[in-house]
């Protein structure tokens, strides 16, 4: 036996005894709110950009106590939408409507890995809700940003800051933090829209709140006066590289300029497919991002939205990220592989793409297929958090810039 091998033996014994005596001190010292340290600080995940498996492992003990962790995970359109219908027929026939006792009729989105906590990601929150003719959501404001994307073909409306956005498909409507908005349906079919938010952030951050006391909110619905015509912002700013220069570009009581709240669909799906011929992005395809037309920076700060095309059989390549990405699906039909998993997804399926897992994306339809995505990537590289790497068929790893 070497004096080495000896001496690691004789000091076993002293090491354990240590963290005992440690350890009985800690009942004491919790009564102070104090922990002595008796384990080596373990983080959820490893070394992500050297862990050729991918795979994010959870710590254990006290340092990871309450650790989470996002996991992969679809929702069928199949499988969610019934329950839609379903409160939809229930609020049909209610004395009471159900947006009175529960603020809105929509069903959440819990990731499974995240212990039924109201998020599919670390940072995002996602309702999907359900809106009767008639029904109206009284006017608020709060501190998380928010938005909604249109899945229903039309119908609906969204009341930013006095001005109506009329929806339809694939619209991307903002409600920027601090923005009084108040949302209905005045047409005769219900209407389903996706609501995306960074609640999670702010609850974590112990910044979410709500106002619902807008001075001047008119009749028993609560609603705003609509002051500005349908589609003005679009009109300021919907054209990319002008910029009207007679207004304040800041709305609300947010902090930062947040001057287009419609996003139309039809103009998101027309640039897509103007620009299919394109090489695009191996990793993405052919990608557009939602951007503010005054900063040129994602919507908001703390969350990116983008679009991005997938032509008949094509794959992309590897890529990870930092950043945790939920996509839905708006056109055609396809598969994303991650962390294992292989998704089948067709209109309308939403599924979430958890940080730090290789994923890719297969167009398996005959027709162009088309996927919405909202990330936190905008809030990592804004803490300069936001690392990503991609992976070539020969196995290459690249570092990616975005
Ligand atoms: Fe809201």
């Amino acid at each position: 036996m070497t004096a080495a091998a000896t001496a690691t033996k004789a000091q076993a014994p002293l090491s354990n005894k240590a963290r005992e005596m440690m350890e009985a001190i800690n009942t004491d010292a919790a009564k102070h709110h104090v922990w002595i340290r008796t384990q080596a600080n373990a983080p959820a995940q490893r070394p992500w950009f050297s862990d050729t498996s991918g795979e994010g492992q959870l710590a254990s003990g006290r340092v990871a106590a309450n650790q989470m962790k996002t996991l992969p995970y679809l929702w069928r359109w199949s499988e969610f939408s019934p329950y839609l219908h379903r409160i939809s027929e229930i609020a049909r026939k209610a004395e009471v409507s159900p947006i009175e006792f529960g603020d809105r009729q929509s069903i959440l989105l819990l990731n499974p890995g995240l212990n039924g906590r109201l998020q599919v990601t670390n940072t995002i929150r996602c309702a999907i809700s359900v809106y009767n003719p008639g029904d109206v959501a009284p006017v608020h404001l709060h501190s998380p940003n928010a938005s909604r994307t249109i899945l229903s073909d039309k119908g609906g409306y969204t009341v930013v800051e006095g001005e109506r956005c009329t929806a339809a498909r694939g619209d991307l409507i903002l409600t920027p933090n601090g923005t009084w908005h108040d949302h209905g349906n005045d047409s005769s079919e219900p209407v389903i829209w996706i609501d995306m938010l960074d609640w999670p952030l702010m609850e974590f951050l112990d910044a979410a709140w709500v106002d619902h006391d807008m001075p001047g909110a008119q009749g028993n619905a609560r609603v705003q006066a609509v002051t500005k015509s349908d589609g003005r912002s679009h009109r300021l700013y919907g054209r990319g590289g002008i910029k009207p220069a007679f207004v304040d570009h800041q709305i609300g009581v947010g902090r930062g300029p947040a001057p287009l709240i419609h996003y139309r669909g039809a103009d998101v799906l027309e640039t897509l497919h103007s620009l299919r011929k394109e090489q695009g992005d191996p990793h993405e395809g052919i990608k557009v991002d939602f951007v503010n037309p005054v900063t040129g920076e994602p919507v908001f700060k703390t969350l990116n939205y983008s679009a991005q095309l997938l032509r008949p059989g094509e794959e992309t390549e590897l890529k990870r990220e930092t950043a945790g990405t939920f996509y839905v699906a708006i056109e055609g039909s396809g598969a994303t592989e991650v962390g294992g998993n292989r998704f089948e997804w067709s209109q309308n399926d939403i599924f979430v793409v958890p940080n730090f897992l290789w994923r890719r994306h297969i167009n398996t339809g005959k027709t162009d297929a088309v996927l919405y995505s909202v990330s936190d990537a905008a809030l990592m590289s804004n803490i300069g958090q936001y690392y990503a790497q991609g992976r070539a068929k020969n196995g290459t790893i690249t570092e990616l810039a975005n």
